[in-house]
């Protein structure tokens, strides 16, 4: 039989299509007990301490991390699973070709198997939820049922959770039903797992014309977190697809210059290319005046505003941010954010209780507990933090958190910045001519792999928008809808395309990247507003090495010219692998992408070998 905790009771859960469905739920995956979360403070500390009670979470050291846990997840569940990521759209076109589908009725009985009895022995909870400041407009409800109190816990940190969601639900409102279970019911008697989780099924299903995800078997991260990439990225694009809004992989970053003037500018990259490092930028000193301020590192929704601007709010409310690499160089706004109320998630223990991970600091700490939660062997070659290690942190903690991004109406966005990891053939910085231009340059952006993200090194890897594994409807579609936005508002916001990452032939990386992105940045605000200059290259408007504020860094002209030039052969190169990608989607893809190409090689073909800033230096073959 099913008890209801006393929390229960200090809800009247007046909605009855949500009453009815956690019903359903309960009854078909059989909890021991149900617990409706309230979002409360009271409510995070037991919870944790639960956690603790059953060694998923160890408290750190409070002089050092005050109210902070670290856990080690199982060795199977420590990352997004692509593979088993499903778009069960009713017909399989709607899905597209860069999503698994399967027939959702076949889906829905695979599922149901899966899920009967599957909470046994555990407590489900009910979490109301809001992407968005709650109330706004832009904002989206959702209801998460899991029997994880690890999600719980994370979901109180990374979204608006618990009784004023309720309250603003209402008896009718809408909201998107997010389910997810561990999938490992524990028999009566035995004893659970520090992290349950089921070793070998695991399926993260999404259902876009239900608005509706189950996920089942992973405990980690967003294959548990339901509001973040399953909802707020591949339900929402498809809402934004059908009632003209978006729903981006994009941070949100405020630019101020010196006189007060303020932009915000959305910029998309794939995962592993340092979002959040750039999202919390602190610009170097010598660019006096100017300051970067946060609204959010991963995700963006859009939406136009009476005033004929777009319009980008963050929908979460805290950080999930990859660990390594992450330290008081690279980002102190970051290491500021996650110095308390954080949970850290498979980063190594230090013996005074803190934690640490690979780059966090020049020196190894001695004897170090693992993410594998054993003593740490530094001669043993393997890290002692798993490269997808994570912190779980609260964004108003962020010292560079701006000051509008609670604002319910959210921020007009002036630009948006495309960017990938690329070696090679990609500039430092390049300006799309127009709208239609800058959605081709998103559409055919490539990154390569790292072996954090896919195990295979240096390969480029085509990710539209870097949404090619958050899209949740066909890619050639979101295309037409990125171009039918631009042709909706008077004054669409510029786009620029960068590439941090270009190297030199001994392999070296030619920009110092982290805070000297601001000068890149710079050039950008300026050059929105009329007041930088910039020259035509083939492939866009680009800055002279004059164009860019250089103030305290030594960085010559050859250096600029060496990771601004345009390659002929590289970017016809290029060009094929576009029509390649284009191939994939040719039932849909917007014809405005067949001329642009034609247009890139026209350009390309009558520029020189090498494209360069500095014409006296270009060896012409033409
Ligand atoms: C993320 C990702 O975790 O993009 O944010 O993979
Ligand atoms: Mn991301």
């Amino acid at each position: 039989m099913i008890t209801v905790t006393k929390e229960q009771s200090t809800y009247l859960i007046k909605h009855e299509a949500l009453k009815t469905w956690v019903q359903e739920v309960a009854a078909h995956c059989t909890p021991e007990n149900i617990r409706w979360c309230d979002g409360s403070q009271e409510e995070y500390d037991e919870l944790c301490e639960t956690l603790v009670s059953k060694g998923t979470f160890i408290r750190l050291n409070p002089e050092k991390r005050p109210n902070s846990f670290a856990c080690f997840s199982d060795p199977s569940d420590v990352a997004r699973v692509e593979d088993r990521t499903y778009i069960c759209s009713k017909r399989k076109e709607d899905a597209g070709p860069t999503n698994n589908w399967i027939e959702p009725r076949l889906m829905k009985q695979t599922l149901e198997g899966l899920l009967k009895g599957c909470m046994k022995g555990r407590t489900m909870y009910v979490i109301p939820f809001s992407m968005g400041p709650v109330g706004s407009e832009i904002a989206q409800i959702g209801i998460e049922i899991t029997d994880s109190e690890y999600v719980v816990v994370n979901m109180h940190i990374m979204t608006r959770a618990g009784k004023r969601v309720m309250d603003a639900l209402g008896e009718d409102g809408e909201f998107v039903k997010c389910l997810h279970t561990v999938g490992a019911p524990l028999q009566p008697g035995q004893q659970d797992a520090k992290w349950p989780t089921n070793p070998t099924t695991k399926y993260i299903v999404h259902f876009p014309e239900d608005r509706s995800i189950v996920s089942y078997g992973s405990g980690y991260g967003g294959n548990a977190l339901l509001g973040k990439k399953c909802f707020a990225l591949r339900i929402a694009s498809v809402m934004g697809n059908e009632e003209n809004w978006m729903a981006e992989h994009m941070l949100l970053l405020g630019v101020e210059s010196p006189d007060g003037k303020k932009d915000y500018v959305a910029a998309a990259f794939p995962s592993a290319c340092g979002k959040t490092n750039f999202a919390m930028l602190i610009p170097p000193a010598d660019l006096k005046g100017w300051k970067v301020t946060t609204v959010g590192d991963d995700i963006a929704w859009i939406k136009p505003g009476k005033d004929g601007k777009l319009y980008a709010i963050n929908p979460e409310a805290g950080y999930f941010g990859v660990a390594p690499g992450t330290n008081y160089k690279t980002n102190p706004n970051a290491m500021e954010a996650i110095s308390k109320n954080t949970i850290f998630t498979n980063v190594a223990i230090t013996q005074e209780g803190d934690v640490w991970w690979e780059g966090m600091t020049k020196e190894i700490p001695q004897n170090m507990i693992d993410w594998r939660g054993e003593k740490f062997d530094p001669a043993s070659g393997k890290p002692a933090a798993h490269p997808n290690s994570r912190f779980t942190a609260p964004a108003y903690q962020c010292p560079s958190i701006d000051p509008e991004w609670e604002n319910p109406n959210g921020v007009p966005v002036s630009a948006f910045v495309f960017g990938g990891r690329r070696s090679t053939t990609v500039p430092l910085v390049y300006q799309s001519s127009n709208w239609a231009y800058g959605v081709y340059l998103a559409a055919t952006m490539g990154s390569e792999t790292t072996a954090a993200a896919f195990g295979e090194v240096g390969k480029v890897r085509r990710d539209p928008f870097a949404m090619l594994p958050f899209c949740g409807y066909h890619i050639g579609d979101y295309f037409n809808h990125w171009l039918q936005f631009g042709r909706s508002i008077p004054a669409p916001p510029r786009i620029f395309g960068v590439n941090w990452f270009r190297k030199d032939k001994d392999g070296n990386f030619i920009w110092p990247g982290f805070s000297d992105n601001m000068r890149i940045l710079k050039w950008i605000v300026l050059k929105i507003r009329g007041e930088s200059n910039a020259v035509e290259s083939p492939i866009g408007w680009m800055p002279t090495y004059n164009d860019i504020d250089w103030s305290g860094l030594d960085f010559t002209p050859e250096q600029f010219e060496s990771i601004m030039d345009i390659d002929r052969e590289e970017w016809k190169a290029e060009l094929l692998q576009h029509a390649e990608l284009f191939e994939r989607m040719y039932d849909k893809l917007p014809k405005e992408f067949i001329f642009m190409r034609e247009l890139l090689l026209s350009s390309l073909w009558r520029s020189p070998a090498k494209w360069s800033l500095e014409p006296e230096r270009i060896d012409d073959d033409h």
